[in-house]
């Protein structure tokens, strides 16, 4: 098979295009470069720059490689951003997908794997979010992912497309200093961002209803993340025509924000107390997965844990140019 990966050059997608490289997938890199780096892709990977919304330069990508997989992570991702922007998410993310759909349909593909987020799930009130808990996105990020799935899923009943939907928990960490996230918009790089300017990280909140009262996250490191990839591509590829997966992508186990900053201390070797201020507007107390419907669908569960993202995260902080 030929694999489309739609925003290759990004952080979570150059580490599924080195995955899948290394698994023995050929692939194929699509991204308009708005935020990826074209340096991420590999040699001997083809680099297509364009937008999901071009529907002429995806059917003669999709067409020329004889694509017959497509994994769609291009995208914007910045919840905050998507309060005062929510025509430009649901145009970037809801219209691309559509138009890549009517590419991918029209050019015969059969499967295609998605990037959602535990972001579809707003405010969950369980210990475990498994993928029946309601979906109640709290921003309009997360409603271009929710609106994503059902148009995923619509689609591959309609046409006879394979579909999976991941449903991204805290991605952090790097496979290599050069693939790591070069954002500073998560807690891991916001504590480095401090530390390295002499200043107190910050916990927003310690009043949550949470054992030592900061919020509590499932972080997964990314390398994790694209072996799920991997295994969700071979899954689709092996199974009947219209097959649809909707999986929790995380470890399921929660680190609260208190631990995670000890925890980056210790491996930067600051010793830099957080500070505590003010919540966050939006932030949900505990946000934990169930992982155990990757397992039974995928084989796949993460193998690294929180400390190795720490690490890796810190060293291609180290690395940046
Ligand atoms: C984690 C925790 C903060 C910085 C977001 C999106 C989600 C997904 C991943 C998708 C929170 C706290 C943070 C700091 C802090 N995005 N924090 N001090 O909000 O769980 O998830 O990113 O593409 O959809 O919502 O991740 O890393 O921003 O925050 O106390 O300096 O760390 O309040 O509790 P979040 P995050």
């Amino acid at each position: 098979m030929t694999w489309l990966i739609t925003g290759g050059a990004g952080y979570i997608g150059a580490h599924v295009v080195r995955a899948m490289t290394e698994a023995g997938e050929r692939t194929v890199v699509y991204d308009d470069l708005s935020t990826g780096v074209a340096e991420r892709v590999p040699r001997g990977v083809p680099l297509v720059t364009g937008s999901t919304l071009d529907a002429d330069l995806l059917s003669r990508t999709l067409g020329e490689h004889a694509v017959t997989g497509v994994v769609h992570l291009a995208g914007k991702k910045q919840v905050g951003e998507s309060v005062g922007m929510p025509l430009h998410y649901y145009h970037e993310n809801v219209e691309g997908l559509r138009v890549l759909l009517a590419a991918v349909t029209e050019a015969g593909v059969a499967s295609f794997v998605f990037s959602s987020s535990a972001a579809v799930y707003g405010m969950p009130d369980v210990d475990l979010v498994t993928e029946e808990t309601p979906c109640l996105p709290m921003s309009p990020y997360g409603e271009t992912k929710l609106a994503g799935e059902w148009l995923v899923r619509a689609t591959g009943r309609a046409h006879g497309l394979s579909t999976a939907s991941l449903r991204y928990f805290n991605v952090a960490g790097a496979a290599s200093p050069d693939l790591a996230d070069r954002g500073v918009f998560n807690l891991i790089p916001m504590v480095f961002e401090k530390l390295t300017a002499g200043e107190s990280p910050r916990v927003f909140g310690a009043d949550y209803p949470t054992p030592d009262g900061t919020c509590v996250r499932d972080y997964i490191h990314v390398a994790d993340l694209a072996e799920a990839h991997v295994a969700t591509a071979r899954t689709l590829a092996s199974a009947a025509r219209g097959t649809d997966l909707t999986l929790n992508i995380g470890r399921g186990e929660g680190v609260s924000v208190r631990e995670m900053a000890t925890l980056i201390n210790e491996v930067t070797g600051y010793d830099r107390p957080a500070t505590v201020t003010a919540r966050r507007p939006g932030d949900p107390a505990r946000v934990v997965a169930s992982a155990d419907r990757a397992a039974k669908e995928l084989g796949w569960s993460a193998k690294r844990d929180v400390r190795e993202m720490v690490a890796s995260a810190w060293a291609g902080w180290a690395d940046r140019g």
